[in-house]
């Protein structure tokens, strides 16, 4: 199996940060590999908040991996995208759920559609901008937020950076990091830090922002 620290690390000293990700999908769909995050259910803290009725409303899915976040955006009746930069995510995606009303694309957060600009209700970041490196970070963050419509939602959901954090990927995010996602016309509602415990990421955010 190869280690993702390496393999993220090869592709950051070649000055390609997100080129490690479909590599990875596509080894693991060859059985070489395992993509961590790639578990059945929808994230814990996603499904832990209250989210306002989807019905009438659009959810865009950042970074969404096969779609476990997306499936449980979509089941409470949003117009749901999805998209990741990664083509073997996305076709996993559409592979994995046949039926579902999730409109899944392929699209890098650093330079997305231009139609996507404040177009969504409701805008889910959840454990991207940690697994990205210092040098696109913040446009990441600034990017996320120019998705969330007039009076809509961008939630955000990380793991916190703690002392002797360790070797990346994951790293974990600052709360100047996390108060950055308020830019743009976006301001803060909320944010949360709470505990996971028996998680190795056990310090988590949970920030609402709105426009
Ligand atoms: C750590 S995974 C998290 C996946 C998913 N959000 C979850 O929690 O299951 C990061 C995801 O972001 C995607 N990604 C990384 N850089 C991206 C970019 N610039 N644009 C879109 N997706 C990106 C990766 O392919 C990967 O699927």
């Amino acid at each position: 199996m190869p280690d993702i620290s390496k393999l993220a690390a090869g592709y950051l000293s070649a000055g390609d940060p997100t080129g490690w990700f479909e590599p990875l999908y596509a080894q693991a769909e060859a059985g070489g590999a395992e993509v961590p995050w790639d578990v059945p259910e929808a994230s814990a803290h996603l499904r832990a908040f209250p989210l306002p009725p989807g019905a009438g409303r659009r959810a865009l899915v950042v970074g969404c991996g096969p779609g476990r976040d997306a499936e449980h955006i979509a089941a409470r009746g949003y117009a749901t995208t999805a998209f990741d930069i990664a083509p073997t995510a996305i076709e996993l995606a559409r592979t994995r759920h046949p039926d579902s009303p999730v409109d899944y694309v392929v699209a890098d957060l650093l330079d997305p559609p231009a139609g996507w600009r404040q177009g969504f209700d409701l805008v889910l970041e959840s454990n991207n901008v940690q697994a990205l490196p210092q040098s696109i970070r913040a446009a990441a963050i600034t990017s996320a937020g120019t998705f969330v419509a007039p009076g809509g939602t961008l939630l955000v959901l990380a793991a916190a950076a703690v002392t002797g954090g360790g070797e990346g990927p994951p790293w974990p995010l600052t709360r100047d990091e996390i108060d950055g996602f308020a830019a743009g016309g976006l301001r803060q509602v909320s944010v949360e830090q709470t505990e996971a415990p028996g998680t190795r990421l056990h310090s988590r955010w949970r920030a609402v922002f709105t426009r």
